[in-house]
C-alpha cells in the first residue's frame, strides 16, 4: 500500500530511475504520484499528479538524488495536494511515507498553533513539519530523526530527504522498506522488485530501525539510537520475471504462466513439502490463515486436508485470527499464506500468535518479506513476481502446495503429483480455448450479478472465483455453497441471471446438479463446469476430472472470465479501482 522509491548515488539519471521505480511499485497504489528531485543547480524539483503513472514523463535533467511516491489514499482524498512528497515550510525537507501516523490530529493542531502551514489533508504531512519544528532547537539530523521517531505512532515507513545535506533518513515500523546497494549507489524501495534491475544486494529494515544514507555511506541505528551493522543479503530472484513482455496486461501474462509455475512446484519442492507435512504432523493443531485470495486458498486447504489427509486443520481470515487465538499453545502451528508476505492484517495476527509462543510456518512468494523473515520455517511459491492486483498464479501455486502437503501426510505424494500434472494439462487445454471464455464474457458482461455455486472444495473455489470477477470487472459476483441455495440465496435468481456451477465428478456431483435444476427452474442461465455435460446446462465448459486437483482448472476458468469481463467493460484488469496489491495498512 503506497510505493516509496529513492535514489542516491553516483549516476546523474536519478529522474528516470525514480520514475521507473515508481512504475515498478505502482501496483501498491495508483491514485496519485509525485517526486522530489535535487537539480544540479541546487534547487528542489517537485512534481505531483493525480492518477496512474502509466507513461508519465517528467522534464529530463541531471540529478543524483531524489525520492518518489505512488499513493493509495488513506487520510485525505485523491488530490494533487495530498499526493506525496510533502515539503516543510522552509523547503528544506521532503518526505515520502507509507502507513498511518495514528496520532496525527493532535500533532497537526500543535504544529499549526506554532505557525506551520499545512497544504494537505494527509496524516503524512505532520512528519515533515515535525522535523522542521525539531530542527529549530537541534541541528544534528540524527538526533532530530530520533526525536521524530519517538513522537509519531502507528505503523510507518518513510524516507526523509534533506537536499542541502544530500542525505536520506529511512525509518521503519510496520510497513516494509528495503535498501539496495551497489558500489556507491543506493536504492530504497517499498519492495525489492523495484531495486532488482540495479542490484540483488539488499538489506530489509527491521521494525524500529533507522538508516542514514549519504555519499559517505550508510549508518544503521536501533530503536535506542545505538549503531548496528546492516547485514546485506543477496536475493536469488531476478527482475526479468517482473516484465510484461509481449502481453497486453500482467493479469493475462500471469494466468498463462500457471502451467510452468505449478510444474516447478512438483519438480523442485518435494523437500519443502515434506518439511511442512512433518510440522503439521507433530503440531498440536494447525491454523491456516491468510487474507483475500490467500484466505480462499486456506479454506480450500481445510477441505483438502480433511479429505486427503484425514486431518482437521483450522482456518481463519488473517484479519480475524487476532480474535481467535486465545487457545493457541506453544506447540500450535500457524500456517500463514501470503503472496506478498507483507499483508498487515495477516502479520498483526501472526505477531499475537508468536507472543503466545506458537510456531510460524509461512508460504509466500516474496523472499525476504516481513512474513518470510519472521517465520520459524519459510516456504516459497517460486511463482515469479506477481504484478496484477488480482492474484492468479500465486493462488494456484498455494493450492498445489497445500494439495501436495495433504498427500504427503497421507503417504500418497506420487498420486498428488499425478493429479496436479493432469490439472496442468487441463489448464493448457483451457488456455488454448480461451476465446470461448472470451465470448461467454461478452455475453454476460451486461449483467449486474453473477453467482457461482459449488460444494466441498468447489465451494472454496466458488468464493475465489467470485472475488476474481468482482475485483477486475466490478460485476457483483457471489460464491455460495450450493447447498445453501434454498436457504435464502435463491431469492436473488432472476431470469437470465448467470449462475456458474462447479460440478466435478466427485461426492458432490449429484447434489450440485440438483442446485442446477433449482436455479434453472427460476430462469437462470446455467453455466456448468464439469467433466460431464448435462442438459440442464445452458452453457457447458468441459474440465477433465483431476481428482481434487480439479479445483485448479476450475478457478483458472474464473480468472480468464474475470479478465475478459474487464476487457468487455473497457476496464484495466491490472489496476482495479480502489484496490492495491499489497495491503500494508489496517
Ligand atoms: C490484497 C490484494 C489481493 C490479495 C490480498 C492478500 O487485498 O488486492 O489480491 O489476495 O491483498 O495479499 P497477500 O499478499 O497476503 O496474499
Amino acid at each position: 500500500m503506497c510505493g516509496i522509491f529513492g535514489y542516491l548515488g553516483t549516476k546523474n539519471t536519478a529522474t528516470s530511475m525514480i520514475l521507473d521505480g515508481l512504475k515498478a511499485l505502482e501496483y501498491r497504489g495508483y491514485d496519485s504520484w509525485g517526486v522530489a528531485i535535487k537539480k544540479e543547480d541546487g534547487t528542489l524539483f517537485v512534481q505531483k499528479h493525480i492518477g496512474k503513472i502509466g507513461n508519465a514523463r517528467i522534464p529530463s535533467f541531471h540529478s543524483h538524488i531524489g525520492i518518489g511516491h505512488t499513493r493509495w489514499a488513506t487520510h485525505g482524498g485523491v488530490t494533487e495536494a495530498n499526493a506525496h512528497p510533502h515539503i516543510d515550510c522552509t523547503g528544506k525537507v521532503a518526505i515520502v511515507h507509507n502507513g498511518i501516523v495514528e496520532n496525527f490530529e493532535g500533532l497537526k493542531l500543535d504544529l499549526q498553533n506554532k505557525g506551520h502551514r499545512f497544504s494537505s489533508e494527509t496524516d503524512s504531512e505532520v512528519i515533515v513539519h515535525l522535523i522542521e519544528e525539531i530542527q529549530k532547537t537541534q541541528s544534528d539530523l540524527t538526533i532530530v530523526m530520533q526525536k521524530l521517531r519517538s513522537k509519531i505512532s502507528g505503523m510507518n515507513a518513510l524516507i526523509a530527504f534533506f537536499p542541502e545535506d544530500e542525505s536520506f533518513y529511512i525509518i521503519k515500523n510496520g510497513s516494509p522498506i528495503v535498501v539496495g546497494s551497489v558500489d556507491d549507489d543506493y536504492f530504497i524501495a517499498s519492495d525489492a522488485s523495484a531495486i532488482l534491475p540495479y542490484t540483488n544486494n539488499v538489506y530489509f529494515l527491521e521494525d524500529n530501525e533507522m538508516l542514514h544514507i549519504s555519499q559517505s555511506g550508510i549508518s544503521l541505528f536501533d530503536n535506542l539510537g545505538a549503531k548496528k551493522i546492516a547485514k546485506f543479503t543477496k536475493l536469488s530472484y531476478s527482475a526479468k520475471s517482473a516484465e510484461k513482455g509481449e502481453y497486453k496486461h500482467y493479469m493475462i501474462k500471469e494466468i498463462l504462466e500457471q502451467p510452468k509455475v505449478l510444474k516447478n512446484i512438483i519438480d523442485t519442492q518435494t523437500h519443502e513439502i515434506e518439511i511442512a507435512a512433518d510440522l503439521i504432523k507433530h503440531a498440536y493443531g494447525t491454523y491456516l490463515i491468510g487474507c483475500g485470495t490467500a484466505s480462499y486458498a486456506c479454506l480450500a486447504g481445510t477441505y483438502l486436508f480433511s479429505k486427503i489427509a484425514k486431518r482437521h486443520i483450522n482456518f481463519a481470515i488473517g484479519s480475524e485470527f487476532s480474535y481467535l487465538i486465545d487457545f493457541l499453545k506453544e506447540n500450535s502451528l500457524v500456517f500463514a499464506l501470503s503472496q506478498s508476505g507483507e499483508t498487515i492484517d495477516t502479520i498483526a495476527s501472526v505477531k499475537k500468535a508468536i507472543k503466545r509462543k506458537s510456531k510460524l510456518l509461512s508460504l509466500t512468494n516474496s523472499e525476504g518479506s516481513t512474513l518470510y523473515r519472521m517465520s520459524d520455517t519459510n516456504l516459497l511459491l517460486h511463482a515469479g513476481t506477481e504484478k496484477a492486483v488480482a492474484s492468479t498464479k500465486a493462488y494456484t501455486a498455494q493450492i498445489v502446495y497445500l494439495y501436495l502437503i495433504a498427500h504427503q501426510l497421507a503417504d500418497s505424494l506420487d498420486d498428488g503429483k499425478k493429479h496436479v500434472t493432469q490439472a496442468i494439462h487441463t489448464i493448457k487445454n483451457l488456455i488454448e480455448q480461451k476465446s470461448k471464455i472470451e465470448l461467454l464474457a461478452k455475453e454476460i458482461a451486461k449483467h449486474k450479478s453473477i453467482f457461482i455455486l459449488g460444494r466441498g472444495v468447489s465451494y472454496a473455489a466458488a468464493l475465489e472465483s467470485a472475488l476474481k470477477i468482482k475485483e477486475v470487472s466490478y460485476i457483483h459476483a457471489e460464491g455460495f455453497a450450493a447447498g445453501e441455495l434454498k436457504h435464502g440465496v435463491i431469492a436473488l435468481i432472476e431470469k437470465e441471471t448467470p449462475v456458474i456451477l462447479f460440478n466435478p465428478e466427485d461426492e458432490t456431483y449429484e447434489d450440485t446438479l440438483s442446485a442446477a435444476h433449482e436455479v434453472k427452474a427460476r430462469g437462470a442461465h446455467v453455466i456448468g463446469v464439469s467433466s460431464k455435460n448435462d442438459k440442464v446446462y445452458d452453457t457447458f465448459i468441459e474440465v477433465k476430472n483431476c481428482a481434487d486437483a480439479t479445483i485448479i482448472p476450475n478457478v483458472v476458468i474464473a480468472q480468464l472470465l474475470g479478465y475478459y469481463l474487464a476487457l468487455a467493460k473497457n476496464l484495466d484488469p491490472d489496476m482495479p479501482r480502489n484496490l492495491a496489491k499489497s495491503v500494508t495498512v489496517k
